[in-house]
């Protein structure tokens, strides 16, 4: 009956839409304006202890935009993730998420850190 089809395309289509939404929904999450104030905080001053609290650099190395211009953001993501071992570069990995990390180095990137 047409009206049985029609109805569960309806459905169907409804089901893809749904999950087109939250598959874009992962891969552009960006952590909720709390969670951004804290990761500024973070960076300034857990990052910042050892790059320095404006990221010129201190016992690490400078984390400033034309510092990073050459280095992959995947790099960059994987040694926040696992540190370098065995410099004094720690692991962020289980205190961060996979996602905040992305937004940290989106923030490193465009030397946003003041805000
Ligand atoms: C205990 C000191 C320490 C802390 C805390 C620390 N780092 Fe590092 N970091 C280092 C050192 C040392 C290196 C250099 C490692 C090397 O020699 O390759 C480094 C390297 C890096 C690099 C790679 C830079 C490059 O030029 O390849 C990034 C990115 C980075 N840190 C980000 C962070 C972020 C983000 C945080 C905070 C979430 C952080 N670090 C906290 C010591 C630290």
């Amino acid at each position: 009956m047409w009206l049985n089809s029609l109805l569960h395309r309806t459905v169907l289509t409804t089901l893809g839409l749904l999950m087109v939404t939250s598959v874009s929904a992962s891969v552009f999450a960006e952590p909720t304006a709390d969670r951004q104030q804290e990761l500024r905080h973070l960076l300034k001053h857990d990052c910042g202890s050892c790059h320095g609290m404006t990221l010129k650099g201190g016992l690490g190395p400078a984390l400033l935009p034309e510092n990073l211009a050459s280095k992959p953001d995947e790099v960059l993501k994987q040694t926040i993730i696992h540190g370098r071992p065995p410099t004094p570069m720690p692991p962020w990995m289980g205190i961060l998420t996979e996602e905040e990390i992305d937004w940290l180095v989106m923030l490193l990137r465009k030397g946003d850190i003041d805000a």
